[in-house]
């Protein structure tokens, strides 16, 4: 105990904002006071003392503790009578800062595909159900898109359900150069899925915060480059993800898929008035599975009956109030199954082939649209000639 204080004088703010120094963190195990957690000091003439504490979260589990260790080091401050604790949470704001603190004064990393200026096109691929084809049409329009010398790139966000590597023949593994990873590419289309970050065939059994966070790094900390079009291939359904997807990419546009049948369509455009929720557009529907040419005749053979596309899109048109269109159907190709089995995409080992070719008009219209150039300020300031 210091000396220098005389009996009965008020304790010094200098020796009880040193005493609150020595107090760490119990979680960040960092002091208190670095961490802009000591809200507020006061001292009464009697010597009673009270500190006031942001906890870094509502509810933090180590509130006791905290408290325990700030009174005990206050007591001990020459001069101190009693010690009260007054507890408070850290704003949006503190706590970014305090994020930003830890990280060293860098920057949170962002999304470069919500950027204001960005002029990649990102599509989140969605669906009510699983099954219609959501995956093939993923990687057929990625690769549709890449021949035609576009810059690609999927995000494979279906967590429980990944399938994207595989139906890209995509083998690699990505590596990592400082924090960024560097996504394997195949057929030229860059890709990133969560299987390529388990064991074997684990399966993942993740809530909504990590495959919050898991979508956040795929976009934040894969180093894509410039690319001209990111595709996400979303889980079936209104989940997390997609509201993920509208936080953290809030310019993505929807691509809906759907089958030709009644029910399916009729949850395929649930999941896509979600966007209505998000302030999503929805760039259009795709019919897939939309009849099975006859390998003896030359009739159409109507699987999944038909029609499934155009409710949708007309649906989701009033739902929405833009005109969502039918951007095309795609027919039943064993060779797209097959593609999709070996990982070579249909439209480049069959571009002629009725699935393959639709496929690839889709990808026309998907990867020839604008790349959001008109409208945008281009940040200059035209000079005045005169
Ligand atoms: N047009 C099609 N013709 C033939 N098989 C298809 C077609 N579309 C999808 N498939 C097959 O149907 C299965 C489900 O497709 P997938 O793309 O995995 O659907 P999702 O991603 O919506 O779950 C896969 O085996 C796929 O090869
Ligand atoms: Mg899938």
């Amino acid at each position: 105990m210091a000396t220098d204080t005389p009996p009965g004088s008020a304790p010094d703010e200098d020796a009880v904002r040193a005493a609150l120094a020595t107090v760490n963190d119990p979680e960040i195990h960092r002091p208190i006071t670095d961490l802009g957690m000591v809200k507020s000091v006061e001292i009464a003439a009697d010597g009673s003392v009270a500190v006031g504490v942001y906890l870094t979260v509502a509810g933090c589990p180590m509130r006791e503790t905290i408290t325990n260790s700030v009174t005990d080091a206050v007591a001990a401050v020459d001069g101190v009578t009693g010690v009260s604790v007054e507890l408070d949470v850290m704003s949006d704001e503190q706590r970014k800062e305090l994020a930003g603190a830890l990280r060293g004064g860098k920057a949170e990393r962002e999304v470069p595909f919500a950027r204001p200026g960005s002029l990649t096109r990102v599509y989140a691929v969605a669906s009510g159900k699983g099954g219609v084809g959501k995956s093939s049409v993923t990687v057929n329009i990625a690769a549709a898109m890449a021949a035609d010398g576009l810059k690609v790139g999927v995000v494979d966000a279906d967590i429980y359900g990944h399938s994207v590597p595989r139906m890209l023949g995509a083998e690699g593994r990505p590596t990592q150069v400082e924090d960024m990873i560097m996504p394997p590419s195949a057929n030229g289309v860059k890709v990133i899925s969560i299987g390529m970050f388990t064991p074997g065939n684990a399966p993942v059994v993740w809530r909504g915060p990590m495959l919050h966070r898991a979508l956040q790094q795929f976009l934040a900390d894969v180093f894509w480059g410039d690319l001209d079009v990111l595709l996400l291939d979303l889980p079936p359904g209104t989940g997390d993800i997609a509201i993920s997807v509208a936080q953290l990419v809030p310019n993505a546009e929807i691509l809906v898929v759907t089958t030709p049948q009644q029910a399916a369509a009729e949850v395929a455009e649930r999941a896509g008035s979600i966007a209505v929720q998000t302030h999503q557009k929805i760039v259009g529907v795709v019919e897939n599975m939309s009849g099975l040419p006859c390998p003896h005749c030359d009739e159409m053979v109507d699987v999944f009956g038909t029609g499934g596309g155009e409710r949708v899109a007309e649906g989701l048109t009033r739902t929405t109030g833009a005109q969502v269109p039918v951007l095309g159907a795609i027919p039943i190709d064993v060779r797209l199954r097959e593609g999709g089995d070996e990982g070579r995409p249909v439209v480049l080992t069959d571009p002629e082939s009725p699935a393959g070719s639709a496929l690839r008009t889709i990808a026309g219209k998907l990867g020839g649209r604008q790349r959001g150039l008109s409208g945008m300020s281009l940040g200059i300031t035209p000079r005045n000639k005169f």
